[in-house]
Formats: C-alpha cells, sequence, structure tokens
C-alpha cells in the first residue's frame, strides 16, 4: 500500500505532466494562485483526455467512491482523489482534488457530474473515515419512511460495498462495531426491499470494480433480504441472514488472489484451497461477538449439497442447516447471472430455465425451497 509520502509523489507527478500536458489540451479558464493552494478542479478539464474511466480494476491503493457519496459544501474527512491519464504517461495517476478536512465545492461535483465522471477515489489506507464518514450521512435515512427512494438505496448499497471492502481488508478491521454497522445497514437495506416487489433493481453492477468477491457478497446479501422477506421470516431473522449472506465467503479472502481470478480451470491443489473457504469463514465468524449460530452455521455449509456431495463436510440435506439451504440456492443463482472468468453470464430468462430444467433434477438443492425461489423470481418480474 502506497503511503502518504507515495501519494503526494503521485499528486506531484501528475500535476507536473498536467501542465507539460498542457500545450495539447484547451487552455485553462483561469491560472493556479500564487499560493500553490490551486486545484486541480478550478481549471478547465477535458474528460476524454485527462479523466479515465476506470476499466478493470484499481490500483491496489486507491479505491473508487461512487460522487454522489459526497456530500457538497461539506468538509470532507478523507483525501478525495480523481484519476487522470495523459498522453506521456503510461499508467493513470491519481490526481489529490480535495484534501482531507477541505469542503468539497459544490462547482467541483457539477463539474464532475458534467463531465459524465461520476466517482472519486480515496486510498484505501483511509477506508475507515470514509466508512465512519458514509455510516454518518445515512444516519438521517428513517427505515420507517425511506422505501420510496432509489438515490437513497444506491447509498446504501455504495455504504455497504466499502464495508465490505475495508472487513475482507484485514483481520484488525473485523471488530463488534463493525459488524453493528453492517446491522445498521442491512436494517436500511431490508426496508426499502420489504417495501418493493422489483428486488432486481437493488442489484449491483459495479462496473468500476474488478472484485467480484465484493460484488458478489453485495448481491446474494440483496437477493437472500428479498427472498426472506417473501418467505416471511422476520425482522430480526433478516437482519442476522443478511450478515450471514454478506459474509458467506469471507473465507475466500485467505485464498490467494491469482487462484481467485484464474482464468482457466483450477487443478486440484487450487480446488482443494477454494474448498476450504466455508469452515475459513465460520472460524473467522466464531470467533466475532455479537453472531448468533444460525448465521454461522449458514456460513459454514453454505455448498452442502441435498445428496451429500458438497463440502466442507458431505452433510445430506436432513443434516443442514435451513438456511445454508437457502443460501446454497442464492449463492448458485448470483454466480451464474454475473458469470465467472472462466465463463460468461447467463441472463435470469436463461437461469430460470436452467433452474427448472436442470436444477429441479439434481439432488443439490432442496426441492421445497427451490420451487419457492423460482415461484419468487416469477413474481418479482
Ligand atoms: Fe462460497
Amino acid at each position: 500500500m502506497e503511503n502518504g509520502r507515495g501519494v503526494t509523489a503521485a499528486f506531484v507527478s501528475c500535476r507536473r505532466s498536467m501542465s507539460l500536458h498542457a500545450q495539447q489540451i484547451p487552455a485553462p479558464k483561469s491560472s493556479p494562485p500564487d499560493n500553490g493552494s490551486g486545484n486541480v478542479l478550478d481549471f478547465h478539464l477535458d474528460a476524454s483526455k485527462i479523466l479515465a474511466p476506470a476499466a478493470g480494476g484499481e490500483n491496489e491503493a486507491f479505491a473508487p467512491l461512487p460522487l454522489r457519496n459526497l456530500d457538497a459544501g461539506t468538509k470532507i474527512p478523507f483525501n478525495v482523489f480523481i484519476k487522470c491519464k495523459t498522453q506521456d504517461q503510461d499508467q493513470p495517476q491519481f490526481m489529490l482534488c480535495c484534501p482531507k478536512g477541505q469542503v468539497f465545492l459544490r462547482d467541483w461535483h457539477r463539474k464532475l457530474k458534467s463531465l459524465k465522471v461520476p466517482w472519486v477515489y480515496f486510498p484505501l489506507q483511509e477506508n475507515e473515515a470514509v466508512l465512519n464518514y458514509l455510516h454518518f450521512n445515512l444516519q438521517d435515512i428513517n427505515p420507517q419512511n425511506c422505501c420510496t427512494d432509489p438515490d437513497k438505496a444506491a447509498l446504501i448499497l455504495d455504504a455497504m460495498l466499502i464495508w465490505i471492502q475495508h472487513f475482507f481488508l484485514a483481520e484488525k478491521f473485523r471488530t463488534g462495531s463493525k459488524l453493528n454497522m453492517a446491522l445498521d445497514f442491512i436494517d436500511l437495506l431490508f426496508a426499502f426491499i420489504k417495501g418493493s416487489k422489483a428486488y432486481l433493481s437493488f442489484i449491483v453492477e459495479i462496473k468500476h470494480h474488478d472484485e467480484v468477491l465484493f460484488k458478489h457478497s453485495l448481491n446474494v446479501c440483496t437477493i437472500s433480504l428479498a427472498f426472506i422477506s417473501y418467505l416471511g421470516l422476520t425482522d430480526r431473522e433478516a437482519r442476522f441472514f443478511g450478515v450471514g449472506a454478506l459474509l458467506h465467503d469471507l473465507g475466500m479472502t485467505q485464498v490467494p488472489r491469482p487462484v481467485l481470478q484464474k482464468p482457466g480451470r483450477l487443478d486440484e491443489a487450487e480446488m482443494k484451497q477454494i474448498m476450504r473457504h466455508p469452515l475459513q469463514s465460520y472460524y473467522m465468524l466464531k470467533h466475532l461477538s455479537g453472531i448468533p449460530k444460525d448465521p454461522i452455521l449458514m456460513v459454514q455449509q453454505h455448498h452442502e449439497n441435498g445428496d451429500g456431495s458438497g463440502y466442507p463436510m458431505g452433510l445430506p440435506g436432513s443434516s443442514t442447516h435451513p438456511w445454508a439451504k437457502i443460501l446454497r440456492i442464492i449463492d448458485s443463482y448470483e454466480s451464474v447471472t454475473s458469470g465467472r472468468p472462466w465463463r460468461p453470464a447467463k441472463s435470469p430468462k436463461e437461469t430460470l430455465w436452467d433452474m427448472r430444467h436442470e436444477w429441479e433434477k439434481s439432488q443439490v438443492y432442496d426441492p421445497a425451497l427451490l420451487r419457492a425461489f423460482i415461484k419468487f423470481l416469477g413474481d418479482g418480474n
């Protein structure tokens, strides 16, 4: 991870190359102030030449944040960057546009929006400050009467994605207070989902982030909240089902990245590493206070199959926790409809056809729950 000095160096280098590049791009509308406090967002920017949208993942020192999360006209408690790429640089650079503690001007917000640059970046080492900021800003949302504003739902999903990124990053971040924060987000999201039939509108297509694991975790949690609402679980059950769904693949953080992102088929040793993840998720959650038994068992057993062919224990359906059976179906559905490095995504319609004609014949999924899920998908479309 880049330290503060590295960030400054990147900023300086980017500033320098911007000035070199200035002859090839439209002239700035004004000159930088003599005191050196000029901000890149105060100058004329050409989105097509300077600001490159993220594609295929980010520098590991930075993470994207949708612009809608910055409360324009207020102080921002973390450093905000934009990403730029000039003709004389091979790699995009991250340029500081709002230092920590400075007000993010409404004009900057408008400018980025008009340039169709709907996100900014923050240093990953500041993700705790970002998360606290997003959590605080969501306090104004009242779960009882918030169910009609899609913009607010988007803010909750943005915050949850940052939360997953934070929680999955290192053990020191996996604390009881962080878990309570996730429960707050889940309560808010559940209130939206309960009030809407179109749960698919909550499924996130994270084009600016190539971390499949984060997107999968968030989508599985979202679909889970919708499905268990349909099944009639209580609000209390929903929040703990939601947290289990969010963390079911936490153990995947112990699998080396090259194995997770391998485009071809995995060999036997790599497959064994992957198959350890339910137990690893289980051990990681077991040590956290505040998580009841049901979500912990659900996480441990989410790859068990009805015919005993699953892993890690090969439990038959009769011994598998009912929440794990529900998660088994949702986990498969989300993976198939999102695709993986080694196979393309299938449409929800194609997947529904597979579920009716292949999944139902297999002994993998609980038949009654699978029928209910198919009906739920049909009712939601
Ligand atoms: Fe899994």
